[in-house]
């Protein structure tokens, strides 16, 4: 068809080679791998043989005139400066989480996205699962009423030692620019503001290497507060293990938990405000029963990111992922790790060139000395992702 989107993929690594044999899979019609970039030549050179046009150097893939878009899977950093360099090269986008590794980086990003016949998408591949898309509509369509409080404990995203060492740029102030905010939360802190909006004001405490060999954040736990009084906590770790993926709403129309791919919802018959106005016993308490929400799958996840791109490229349909809200879930992180280094509440919006002056300062005055271990390429990353 003369209407195939034709994709290049910068950064063969776990992801981009992941992405890569998705798409010469045929998992995403319309799609063709045309270019696969990564300094690393003998990560790319195997692509030969597959038609697959093989670059170690970005900037000739980018005016190769090979691609019309790129999907960019390389260390955080990159997100931003090639990001910026294919828009310039007239390229739809697609850039992994997080967008930017801090906000200012997100502001130049987002910013030179200046062609808005460029489709420029972010791979938010958490927003395809139908829990959350359930749980979205449910809350914007004020089913629970006004949210209370909200709770999440997501720490199984254990990582062993041998994951940090296995790339230079893990783990590190001036690699990846932060540890488990920035590299395994954004999916969850995107879902968050999603969901519930941005806070007004952040209290954390964030462990730097609390569980591994690392001088970044390895442990958090942030509290968070609302304009309208609602409350928050949010608490992540790369180290313990099984870990949980627990989602609790108290709402007034009761309480709502999603864990184990399941949401289950404790519903009041009343709302709880009104109970608690109304009630003529001082220990009752709403009359509530057990709601099961059904609930299949998980979503096409990445596949279903890259499905969208290609229609919104094509005309056919609206961006559903833009890379622009991708911003929010750097905000939350940067402003968590702000809070957690300094030891005081911060409050929103983050002042973007301030927390890169404290990123800068981590990264010079950093002495860690990092270890880094040859591995091959992950060839099954299913494991590591979040269901
Ligand atoms: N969406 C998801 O579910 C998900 C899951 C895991 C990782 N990721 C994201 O994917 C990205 C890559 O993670 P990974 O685990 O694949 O890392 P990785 O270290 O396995 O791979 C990164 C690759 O990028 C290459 N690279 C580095 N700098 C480059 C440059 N300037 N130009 C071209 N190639 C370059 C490296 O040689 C390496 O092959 C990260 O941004 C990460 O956050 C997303």
């Amino acid at each position: 068809m003369d209407n195939e989107v034709r994709l290049g993929i910068i950064g063969l690594g776990n992801m981009g080679n992941y992405y890569a044999r998705s798409i010469l899979e045929g998992e995403v019609p319309g799609l063709q791998l045309r270019a696969v970039c990564d300094m690393d030549e003998s990560r790319v050179a195997s692509f030969e043989k597959e038609g697959v046009t093989p670059f170690t150097g970005t900037d000739e893939l980018l005016k190769s005139g090979a691609v019309d878009a790129v999907q960019i899977a390389t260390p955080h950093y990159f997100h931003t400066t090639l990001g910026i360099a294919a828009l310039e090269a007239g390229l739809h986008v697609l850039v992994d989480k997080p967008i930017s590794v801090h906000k200012a980086d997100c502001e130049r990003l987002i910013a030179a996205h200046t062609n808005k016949d460029l489709v420029f998408a972010g791979m938010f591949n958490l927003r395809t699962d139908p829990h959350f898309l359930k749980l979205k509509s449910l809350i914007e369509s004020g089913e629970f009423g006004r949210i209370n409080r909200v709770q999440w404990t997501v720490t199984d995203w254990f990582r062993s030692d041998i994951y940090y060492v296995s790339g230079g740029w893990r783990a590190t102030w001036k690699g990846e620019g932060g540890g488990v905010l920035i590299n395994q939360c954004p999916h969850q802190l995107d879902l968050w503001q999603w969901l519930f909006g941005m806070p007004t004001e952040i209290y954390a405490q964030c462990d730097l290497g609390r569980f591994h060999e690392i001088e970044v954040e390895d442990a958090v736990t942030a509290l968070m507060r609302y304009e309208d009084g609602m409350t928050g906590v949010f608490i992540s770790t790369t180290g313990e293990a099984p870990g949980v993926n627990r989602l609790e709403i108290a709402t007034e129309r009761g309480l709502v938990l999603y864990e184990n791919n399941l949401i289950r919802w404790r519903r009041n018959e009343t709302e709880s405000s009104a109970f608690c106005k109304e009630s003529t016993q001082g220990f009752a308490k709403p009359d509530s029963w057990e709601v099961e929400i059904p609930i299949e799958g998980n979503g096409e996840q990445h596949i279903g990111v890259f499905k969208n791109f290609v229609a919104a490229i094509r005309g056919e349909a609206n961006l559903l992922y833009p890379a622009q809200e991708g911003v929010g879930s750097v905000e939350l992180a940067n402003l968590i790790l702000f809070s957690g280094i300094k030891k005081q509440p911060v409050s929103l919006p983050l002042d973007s060139a301030e927390y890169e002056i404290l990123l800068n300062k981590l990264i010079s005055e950093s002495t860690f000395e990092k270890k880094v271990v040859e591995t091959k390429v992950e060839t099954d990353m299913s494991a590591s992702f979040q269901k």
